[in-house]
């Protein structure tokens, strides 16, 4: 069995498997189920000033048979007193000491009442302190949430106004409402941030109702933006990820969120940079018992890879993602047609030739219509393979390119050498 034991900027956890900050972890009872069922860590429903929250604030988007592809909400913060929550939280870490809790924090851009909220949150033995810059809905008009997390001077000034009285690591939250989150990882980095997470919710509006007009979810006939995550969101936050771990200037660790419903996933996010990953909208469809699978399923996979750790997962694939300039434009694949497994139904016909290349042709042999890419066309753009619903039906497979291998960069280079 391997060692599935994290140690995220000092925060240790007997696995990397955390319930995000909603509504799993928004009281002792649950965090306490959740830690019983096999989770690892848990970051508390955000703390802050006492908020009031509508109804209703869920909504959904399932596509093509799947429930809960993208999940929408319109919850705040919240809405238990501070002091419930945290009598909760020290008898839950009495109860559970080697287990991670993480308070997440949320107050109004002021150094006095982030100071207030640290010393009170790990006066109670919190293992670490998050800090929500990433709620997009309420609290941002508010001037809190993902409205101080688009600023980076405002995440670097609060990341150290938190530092300057933190005894614990601190976390820094990212929002994805942002052209580009490396520039507000950077300033987590600067204000002094132990860690950084990320993605919070992106904003949305889950859907229009075609009788009644109004929003879904509405609240007495008016909605509001929302924040969607789910499966929906995953190559999204992936790609976050992998930007804030192969950028130098981020070099703290990360705590990947955003779509995260098995251990495949949890991998996939471990191997792009995350020390471990953190579930909110899985857990919320399918319930807590889902970490059963997701620790069988990874103690599985370190265990034929031949990998002792699940820390030496973290970050493999990091140096295989760069710029497109590095890519190399003499690769070469193209698509080949098992015409044993085809069944005919021509979708990758259509699609290439109303949409792609126009390179895979129709015959037929002994009376049985077959289908054949003409390799000299095809670009391997692999649309004919992604539209396939046969598995194993088309593959494509490399071609040994004759001539040498040459980015767009180094062409570019050898042009302007040539043109001095
Ligand atoms: C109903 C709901 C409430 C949430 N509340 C919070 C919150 O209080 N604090 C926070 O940092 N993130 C909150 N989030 C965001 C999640 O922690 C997480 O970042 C996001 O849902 C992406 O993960 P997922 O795709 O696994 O759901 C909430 C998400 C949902 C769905």
């Amino acid at each position: 069995m391997a060692d599935l034991r994290i140690d995220l900027a000092g925060i240790k956890s007997p696995n990397p498997f955390w319930l995000a900050s909603a509504p799993p972890t928004n009281s002792g009872y649950q965090v306490q189920r959740a830690f019983e069922a096999g989770w690892g860590g848990a970051v508390w429903k955000t703390l802050g000033e006492p908020i009031l929250n509508v109804s209703s604030r869920f909504a959904a988007v399932s596509f093509n048979g799947q429930r809960v592809a993208g999940f929408n909400n319109i919850e705040l913060i919240t809405d238990r007193p501070l002091e419930v929550n945290l009598q909760e939280i020290l008898e839950t870490k009495k109860r559970f000491p080697n287990h991670a809790i993480i308070a997440s924090l949320m107050v109004e851009p002021k150094q006095e009442k982030w100071h207030e909220i640290v010393k009170k949150v790990e006066a109670v033995g919190v293992d670490g302190l998050e800090l929500n810059f990433g709620c997009p809905h309420g609290m941002a008009e508010r001037g809190m949430g993902s409205a101080s997390g688009q600023v980076p001077e405002l995440v670097e000034r609060q990341t150290h106004w938190v530092k300057e009285v933190a005894r614990t690591p601190v976390i820094v939250k990212l929002t994805p409402n942002i052209t580009d989150i490396t520039m507000t990882a950077e300033a987590a980095v600067r204000g002094g941030a132990d860690a950084i997470s990320m993605i919070n919710t992106i904003n949305s509006l889950a859907g229009v109702d075609l009788d009644s007009w109004n929003t879904v979810p509405h609240v007495g006939g008016k909605g509001a933006h929302g924040g969607y995550c789910g499966p929906a969101v995953k190559p999204i936050a992936l790609n976050m990820v992998a930007e804030c771990a192969r950028n130098r200037f981020v070099n703290v660790p990360i705590s990947g969120i955003g779509g995260i419903s098995n251990w495949q996933d949890a991998a996939e996010f471990m191997l792009m940079g995350a020390t471990g990953v953190q579930v909110c909208t899985a857990a919320m469809h399918h319930g807590f018992s889902i970490v059963e699978d997701m620790i069988d399923g990874l103690n599985n996979y370190l265990d034929d890879k031949g990998i002792a750790s699940v820390m030496d997962l973290v970050g493999q694939s990091v140096q295989r993602y760069s710029n497109w300039g590095d890519l190399d434009l003499n690769y070469n694949i193209v698509a080949e047609i098992n015409n044993d497994v085809c069944i005919n139904c021509n979708k990758c016909h259509i699609a290439c030739e109303d949409t792609s290349h126009q390179c895979i042709d129709m015959y037929t042999e002994s009376g049985r219509p077959m289908l054949k890419v003409r390799e000299v066309d095809c670009v391997g753009c692999n649309l004919c393979a992604i539209v396939c619903p046969v598995d194993g039906a088309i593959s494509m497979v490399e071609r040994r390119s004759t001539i040498p291998p040459m980015t767009w960069n180094e062409r570019q280079s050898l042009i302007s050498n040539f043109s001095r």
